[in-house]
């Protein structure tokens, strides 16, 4: 545990995975407090609403220590300074994420000297993505084990039209 550290795990989490499950797990083991930030996103249309996004991160995260759910829009780098946040967490599932990853690291740094600190994806997540999940969802398949129950569920349940 690193004394009093608030770092911010932003994404668009729609939905929330495993893959997002793990970082956060992990991550909260060494922070005072890690904000599960979910972005609003304007450049993606997503299957889940803002407030949908956020309920469903609430819910997977609820017993999780030192976590808390949270959204933002405009610059994150913004968004962490209201929230006394030196620090980002960013998952890396693969050398495909690396080069955007570090573009928007060093971005980061330049317009507030807000760090990122990358945590590799476990192997057992690191082919997730959330469209991915979307798109086996949509088509019928089986997506145990890769979303928590309760986002399969939703997930189910919109590609239903309920
Ligand atoms: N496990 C599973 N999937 C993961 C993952 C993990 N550990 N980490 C990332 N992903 C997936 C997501 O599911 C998502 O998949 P999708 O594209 O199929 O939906 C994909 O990786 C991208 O994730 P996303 O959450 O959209 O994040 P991003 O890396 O594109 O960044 C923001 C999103 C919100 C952090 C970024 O756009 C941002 O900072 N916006 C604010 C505006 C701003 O400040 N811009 C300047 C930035 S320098």
């Amino acid at each position: 545990m690193t004394d009093g550290l608030t770092a911010i795990y932003p994404g668009t989490f729609d939905p929330v995975t495993n893959g997002h499950l793990d970082i956060i797990e992990r991550a909260a083991r060494h922070v005072a407090r890690l904000v599960v930030a979910v972005s609003q996103n304007p450049s993606k249309t997503p299957l889940f609403s803002l407030e949908e996004r956020i309920a469903l991160a609430k819910e997977v995260t609820a017993s999780i220590e030192h976590v808390e759910v949270d959204s933002f829009d405009g610059l994150l780098v913004e968004y962490a300074g209201r929230k006394g946040a030196k620090v980002l967490i960013k998952g890396l599932r693969a050398v495909s994420d690396f080069e955007y990853e570090m573009q928007m690291a060093q971005m980061n740094v330049r317009l507030a000297e807000v760090e990122t600190l990358f945590m590799v994806a476990s192997p057992r997540h690191s082919f997730l993505s959330s469209s991915l999940v979307k798109e086996v969802a949509r088509l019928g398949g089986d997506v145990e084990g890769l979303v928590p129950p309760e986002v399969a569920r939703r997930m189910k349940e919109r590609f239903r039209g309920d």
